[in-house]
């Protein structure tokens, strides 16, 4: 090794003490308390004492889901059309230490969703309920702590009032829960507000706000110095500003900041920016907190559509619901993170939070891979859609709910518009005066009260006051972004067009109504907030494909076929939906269409339509419940992408002689050809619209074979074989090496082959798993609608070939080794790395 001269050593330790001098220490403190809580399902007085001897709880850790663990039956109260799983109380209880050190300190509690009407103790002591299941909030625990000893945080949990939800709504602390310490004189609770309102290629001016609240005895003189930091860690901009600040008040400070050239966030090339915001009393840095940015423009516009940074973008997106399969509403990153994954790889570049706050992580992963979302705070506002719903609790809580809403996600550079409600049932009720209940007077009172509120006068129906009132609280929080709804009611006359407080029209499906659009509502820009609701079953396929199956027949009678499937042929449909290239074919020739959710990205649990019991989740999804695509996947592939798309379905195992649909997907090619064993069945091309090609054949056991050709030169090929008897079992995790963090996972497919390898698409095999090494399967699924196989086992059905098991690790570094094996065919083993 080299020798240092002594005046490169001055030069080293003089460099060494400026790094360690600019390096800031971290005077706030935000550490993830999700470890060894204790957990029972049942409720009593005593639980929330800190006496209370909790020792033979269930210790587990949190995000956690407690109806997931429980068995599918008709008879939990939450229905199939709540994916049939039971409720019911629980509590939670944690113990935390807190130093003597930390006395001079605030202390608080974050958590970021529990579900629902929770309420929260602190060494017996309540700090609050809250009923909404899906919204973060916070609670101060510093009045009630004792430092330098344990304390007792119990948290009741009741979502036994059922049904309260129209889908699978999860049970317990299914999000992430923060300990918080800050010096007295910190940034508030969500404190930071930063927008982009001019930007360009040359030039980007970044406006931050920033509320700081002096909970010190005395007023303080204090500095705010924010920074602008790259992606590689180095301050593009920054701005100090000086305050004095009485004790016991908050003041927020403006600060502009300009940055040259900057890193444009897109849906293609995300680039993110952090604001760290530092906090200085006579000199010492009191407080550092940590902003996410993305620099942007987007506009919509009534005639053009959407426009990012100034260019043209479909926005193409699905709905989704929170839940993670077999994971349940339990978040979990990496789960989300490869949702994400699978629908970027469609093309998909949007997501409509349906119908409620998302988990932080959630809307930090779009900002991160360059999705566009939509971020949707209600289903339902004061009339009821299910009988336990928070219709009962919103007329108390919408406002606070609402804004703390805004709150915490205005900073996402991926957020670009609002829905303040989905299908709520106010659309179509005119309350006139002499029909007011209590509820309804009351806030008509508050508008006499304040007329400014109100833009055209008493002439407005009361549900056209209320969603000005909600309009008004975003608009106020966030004048950036536009604020809409997802109706389904597309007339004019609706009571929520009719407050003229939308920024954005939205409505969901009625795609017969969009070209009147810019007569309904002139100089307004448009998005479709719901599309399709098209039905299907991975691998099940009803012929002949070119009939369409409008199920249920009627929305309000009772629908039954014995095959409890839906077919995979875009053939399917409910009546208030359409086939996916009817839509999609609608909004991509439409300029003036900003874009389109397709309901939904991912099978959902509950809702089970068509169907009811015995099926338990949904057949909306593009990709089925344990993350497998349906061949409509490729559609949207071959559509919302650039990449070479060639993809032929059904399987190739039938009768012989019976007739066949074969449809393909393609694009970046003029036609495509299909052999049956060698033997030519034409050339086809899109016509008229269509966006497959379909031939009708014989079934023989063989070969088939489509050909892609642009300009006479193949693009693609793709071969099916006619598979024999399932044989053997492979193995396929979508990662080989995970983090020794107990969180991270790897989702393994289990496929049946022949004994050529072929996949056998009618396999039902029941699979064993096995699971050696330090980590556990976290879920098993096949995504078949109708399986009551505990989803927390291991054991499960494949379903056409085809089944799931997520492992996870704990949190010592190794390997886990995975086997899985079915009577009759020969075993598999795949190995994970924990690292
Ligand atoms: C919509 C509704 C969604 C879902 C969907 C099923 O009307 O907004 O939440 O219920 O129908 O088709």
């Amino acid at each position: 090794m080299k020798r240092l001269t002594p005046l490169l050593m001055l030069l080293v330790s003089v460099l060494a003490i400026q790094s360690c001098c600019k390096q800031v220490q971290p005077v706030r403190e935000t550490e993830k308390i999700t470890r060894n809580w204790k957990f029972i399902l049942d409720d009593q007085p005593d639980f929330k004492n800190p006496d209370f001897d909790d020792a033979d709880w269930r210790t587990l850790n949190v995000p956690h889901d407690w109806s997931i663990e429980g068995e599918f039956s008709e008879d939990n109260p939450a229905s199939p059309g709540g994916g049939a799983l039971p409720g019911g109380t629980g509590w939670y209880r944690k113990s935390i230490y807190l130093d003597q050190a930390d006395a001079n300190k605030q202390i608080f509690i974050d958590f970021d969703g529990v579900y629902m009407n929770s309420e929260v103790y602190i060494n017996g002591h309540l700090l609050g309920k809250r009923p909404f299941g899906y919204i973060s909030f916070r609670y101060e625990l510093t009045p009630w702590i004792k430092f330098g000893t344990e304390n007792t945080i119990a948290v009741r949990v009741d979502n036994s009032q059922q049904p309260n939800s129209r889908w699978y709504s999860g049970s317990g602390i299914y999000r992430n829960v923060w300990l918080v310490k800050t010096k007295p004189l910190h940034v508030a609770h969500w404190g930071t507000y930063i927008t982009t309102p001019h930007v360009s290629k040359e030039k980007a001016t970044v406006n931050v706000e920033t509320t700081i609240e002096n909970n010190y005895p005395e007023q303080k003189n204090a500095e705010l110095k924010t920074r602008l930091v790259d992606a590689d860690g180095n301050s593009v901009a920054e701005s100090t500003v000086p305050f004095l600040l009485e004790s016991g008040i908050d003041t927020t400070l403006s600060q502009k900041l300009e940055v040259t050239t900057p890193q444009l966030w897109s849906t293609t090339t995300p680039h993110l920016y952090t604001a760290v915001s530092e906090v200085y009393v006579d000199g010492r840095l009191v407080d550092n907190y940590k902003t996410t940015v993305g620099i942007r423009s987007f506009r919509f516009d009534a005639e053009k559509g959407f426009f990012l940074n100034d260019e043209h973008l479909k926005i193409l997106g699905v709905c989704n619901h929170h839940d993670l399969g077999c994971l349940g509403a339990a978040i979990n990153t990496r789960a989300l993170e490869r949702q994400l994954e699978i629908l970027k790889a469609m093309g998909c570049n949007s997501i409509r939070t349906s119908h409620n706050p998302p988990a932080p992580e959630l809307l930090q992963l779009c900002d991160k891979m360059g999705f566009i979302v939509q971020d949707e705070t209600f289903d339902m506002w004061r009339k009821r859609k299910t009988t336990y719903d928070y219709s009962q609790y919103f007329p108390d809580w919408y406002e606070k709910d609402l804004t703390d809403h805004i709150l915490r996600d205005r900073n996402h550079a991926s957020v670009m518009m609002w829905s303040i409600g989905n299908e709520v049932l106010e659309q179509w009720t005119d309350a006139g005066a002499d029909t007011l209940n209590a509820q309804e007077a009351n806030l008509l009172l508050n508008f006499q009260r304040d007329p400014s509120s109100l833009a055209s006068g008493d002439e407005m129906s009361v549900n056209s006051m209320l969603t000005k009132k909600l309009a008004d609280i975003v608009h106020t929080l966030d004048p950036t972004r536009p604020v809409t709804t997802g109706n389904n009611e597309p007339n004019p006359n609706n009571h929520i067009y009719k407050s003229n407080a939308l920024d954005l029209i939205g409505y969901n499906y009625h795609e017969s109504w969009f070209l009147d659009v810019p007569k309904n509502f002139p100089g307004k820009p448009f998005i479709v907030t719901e599309s399709t609701s098209a039905l299907m079953t991975r691998g099940y396929y009803r012929m002949p494909s070119d009939s369409i199956y409008k199920w249920p027949v009627r929305w309000d009678v009772p629908f039954s076929d014995p095959s409890y499937k839906c077919s995979s042929y875009d053939n399917c449909h409910a009546p208030w939906g359409s086939t996916h290239e009817d839509v999609w074919r609608m909004v991509r020739d439409n300029d003036f269409i900003s874009g389109l959710y397709v309901w939904t990205g991912f099978d959902y649990l509950g809702e089970p339509t068509p169907y009811w019991w015995p099926a338990r989740s949904s057949y909306f999804g593009i990709i089925d419940l344990a993350g497998f695509p349906k061949d409509i996947y490729y559609l949207y592939q071959s559509e919302w992408t650039d990449k070479d798309v060639l993809h032929l379905f059904p399987h190739w195992n039938w009768e012989p002689g019976q007739t066949i649909d074969l449809w393909a997907y393609y694009n970046n090619a003029d036609e495509v050809e299909l052999f049956v064993n060698g033997v030519s069945q034409g050339v086809k091309k899109k016509e008229n619209g269509a966006m497959h090609v379909m031939w009708r054949v014989k079934f023989e056991p063989g070969t088939i074979k489509a050909v892609s050709r642009k300009d006479g030169k193949v693009v693609l090929e793709k071969e099916i074989h006619t598979a024999g008897d399932p044989t053997q079992i492979r193995l396929t995790a979508d990662r080989n090496q995970i983090a020794a963090d107990g969180y991270d996972l790897s989702f393994v497919t289990v496929e049946v082959l022949d004994a050529d390898g072929n996949l056998c698409p009618n396999a039902m095999n029941q699979i064993q798993l096995k699971l050696e090494g330090d980590g556990f399967i976290a879920g098993v699924d096949n995504g078949d609608q109708t399986s009551h196989e505990p989803m927390k086992g291991s054991t499960i059905k494949a379903f056409y070939g085809k089944c799931l098991a997520i492992v996870q690790a704990n949190e010592n570094p190794g390997t886990l080794s995975l086997t899985a094996s079915s009577a009759g065919l020969t075993d598999a083993t795949i190995q994970i790395e924990i690292k």
